[in-house]
């Protein structure tokens, strides 16, 4: 794995050159700008799992390309071997975050287009590329969608709205642009937003990390608040509502996000403020009635214990740390994806649409 500082202006969290990927390593925002170099399919699921690239589409894109690595490693010319060890490369990737659907959405539509290609293993390989590549472009269309019809889904009043949002969901956690930073983004353009404030998200810090960084190169203003000052900024009025991306939805609209997205539409639903979540139907997993079936991804205890090189307490006591809950459907205003805004109730006409 080699690291090089990134010059462009444009931010791709997800990068193909030269037979190779770019990821934005972005364990080392906002303090330090630069790509890491993926040469190979285990890489790839190396940097999924230690967050290298992270956020549900994002990850998506990078599996994907990490499919496209594993068929460059595969030497056979046999259709049939070479379609039993790209399931194992498939096995490898899909192991690697629980939770996102979009890993496993963009696993399948490579096995199934290599699977539906002809024999020459050459045009799978190709095919696999041309794959990724899309999937990659319709992603940011998709965002750019879910921005325009969340624009239309945000209340009329106030005029000028601020917005609180939790965990990252910009460019870095997409192929590009973003869903609820889309959102925001597209009110920001539109002249209907103040600024955001977002929750730094803990253990992560994802929010005071990421998204602070994106707002501030977008020119967005942005106010960076501990997780637990939510309640405070809502009592004194500062916030007009809430938007938060998505990790997977279940049929009914009950919402897997980063963790302390639940205690956010509580809280939402205590001051009378709209709560929306923004994502692409990919996120959407229909083939799960409701929430109790998405599983939470439990991670490293030294997550919460330690921030960098610093220990915060006590390293001999008991942690848990799961890095997703469940907002059910009741507490969401509208789900906002690439097709319109819709309530949870209505999620289910859009399979298939
Ligand atoms: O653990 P992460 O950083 O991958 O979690 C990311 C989130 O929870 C995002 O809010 C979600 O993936 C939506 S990304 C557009």
């Amino acid at each position: 794995m080699t690291t090089t500082a990134c010059e462009s202006n444009s931010i791709y969290p997800v990068r193909w050159q030269d037979n190779k990927v770019w990821l934005i390593d972005q364990t080392r925002l906002p303090m330090e700008y630069g790509e890491v170099e993926i040469t190979s399919s285990e890489a790839m699921a190396r940097a999924i799992e230690t967050m290298i690239v992270r956020g549900a589409p994002a990850i998506g894109v990078a599996a994907a390309y990490g499919m496209v690595l594993g068929a460059q490693e595969i030497t056979t010319d046999q259709k049939e071997e070479f379609l039993a060890d790209l399931t194992r490369i498939a096995d490898r990737l899909a192991q690697t975050r629980p939770t996102a659907v979009n890993l496993f959405w963009a696993i399948e539509r490579m096995l199934k287009v290599a699977r539906e290609s002809g024999p020459e293993v050459a045009v799978i390989t190709k095919n696999l590329l041309e794959t990724a590549q899309n999937i990659q472009k319709e992603d940011v269309e998709t965002c750019r969608a879910i921005g325009h019809h969340g624009l239309l889904a945000l209340p009329e009043q106030p005029e000028k709205l601020t917005i609180l949002t939790h965990c990252n969901t910009g460019s870095l956690a997409t192929a590009g642009y973003g869903t609820a930073l889309g959102v925001i983004r597209s009110a920001w353009t539109a002249g209907r937003l103040i600024q955001v404030y977002a929750d730094e998200t803990r253990p992560r810090l994802q929010g005071a990390k990421l998204t602070a960084w994106e707002c501030l190169r977008e020119g967005i203003p942005v106010t960076v608040i501990t997780d637990s000052m939510a309640a405070h900024c809502m009592q004194q009025k500062l916030i007009d509502a809430v938007i938060v991306g998505a990790d997977r939805i279940a049929a009914n609209g009950d919402t897997a996000n980063k963790i302390g997205t639940y205690s956010l539409a509580v809280l939402a639903k205590a001051h009378h403020l709209p709560f929306y979540v923004a994502a692409p139907l990919s996120t959407v997993d229909f083939s799960l009635k409701d929430g109790t079936g998405i599983p939470i991804e439990q991670r490293d205890r030294a997550e919460i214990y330690q921030v960098g090189t610093t220990t915060l307490c006590p390293r001999d006591v008991n942690f848990y740390n799961p890095a997703f809950d469940v907002t059910p459907a009741a507490l969401i205003t509208a789900i906002i994806t690439e097709k319109g805004a819709v309530t949870p109730a209505e999620l289910i006409f859009l399979q298939d649409s």
